[in-house]
């Protein structure tokens, strides 16, 4: 049987068709999600589509296929394999963490933290894609930054951004394999680092998430233990062996763990007293605090 051809349609048409399909199977942004589909489909960016246009047959089938995958809720970007933070973009592989925007409020406080030290050292442990470490080096080329993470599939997509980004005239990040609990990881950084930085894996095991993060994110880049604390605590004393006195640590955490932070630093008896932050949407999102000088 030949395939019929399928016809030209307006992309205004098929953006709606989109977003009913989205919104059928619960996906929280059906318009924004339609449109970046049909901008990675058309070449162009998101806020650059004309709705006025008429999108060839080929076209009309990638993006209902693109969209069929997203109302089975794979996420936005494993779809476009791209994602943003801190003003740079990098690829996502679908076995990867996609970054996430409530980051940029890490992102930027750690930043906020570095302003006065020249040519700072910092560590991102558990990388993913190293968007995090990636965006620090874009804004902070004076920096000397290193990322952490234990999963292959992450590391690789990693390193293909570091590539990418030092090949885009950015500072080359150091991508390191290891598990934060190694007591040997970045040994040679030790009482040097002036920034640590941490987006763990912090959902406690037997959670119901989305699909987007319960099945279509890898486990070990969203469960941490059965209180979502296990790799937090080994961030915790990893990041009081590599900061030097008054260095800055942030840490990205559930909403509900906003409490449990403090006690955990206040015990590792490394830390000032910590501060939690709120996200974008006002849920707690992040806590900072700074390495004693003695512990
Ligand atoms: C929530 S993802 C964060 C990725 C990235 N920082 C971001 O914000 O997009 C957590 C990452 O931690 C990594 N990871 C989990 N346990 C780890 C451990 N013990 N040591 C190093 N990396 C770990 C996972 O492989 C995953 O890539």
């Amino acid at each position: 049987m030949v395939a019929q051809p399928l016809e030209e349609l307006l992309l205004q048409d098929l953006l709606e068709e989109s977003e009913r399909t989205l919104t059928t199977s619960g996906v929280w942004s059906p318009r924004a999600d339609a449109e970046a589909l049909a901008a990675h489909v058309l070449g162009v960016p998101a806020g650059a589509l004309d709705t006025g246009r008429a999108v060839p047959g080929d076209a009309v089938r990638e993006l209902r296929a693109l969209v069929a995958r997203r109302a089975a809720r794979i996420p936005l970007g494993h779809l476009t394999g791209r994602a943003r933070l801190g003003g740079i973009e990098v690829t996502v592989t679908e076995d990867v963490f996609v970054p996430r925007f409530p980051t940029e409020r890490l992102l930027a406080w750690g930043l906020s933290a570095l302003a006065g030290t020249r040519a700072p050292v910092v560590v991102d442990l558990c990388t993913g894609s190293a968007a995090l470490a990636l965006a620090l080096a874009h804004a902070r080329p004076d920096a000397e930054v290193h990322a952490v993470d234990l999963d292959p599939a992450a590391l690789a997509c990693a390193r293909g951004n570091a590539a990418d980004r030092a090949a885009a005239g950015d500072t080359p990040v150091t991508v390191h394999a290891g598990d934060v609990g190694d007591p040997g990881l970045l040994a040679h950084l030790d009482g040097r680092a002036d920034l640590v930085l941490a987006n763990p894996p912090y959902v406690p095991v037997g959670t119901k998430l989305l699909p987007e993060w319960g099945e279509h994110h890898p486990r070990q880049a969203i469960f941490g233990g059965t209180d979502g604390l296990d790799v937090i605590r080994k961030v915790v004393g990893r990041a009081a062996r590599l900061l030097r006195p008054g260095g800055a640590l942030a840490i990205e955490h559930g909403d509900a763990q906003i409490d449990v932070l403090p006690v955990l630093l206040a015990a590792s008896g490394a830390f000032d007293d910590a501060e939690g932050h709120r996200d974008q949407e006002d849920r707690p999102r992040y806590t900072t605090t700074f390495r004693k000088a003695v512990a």
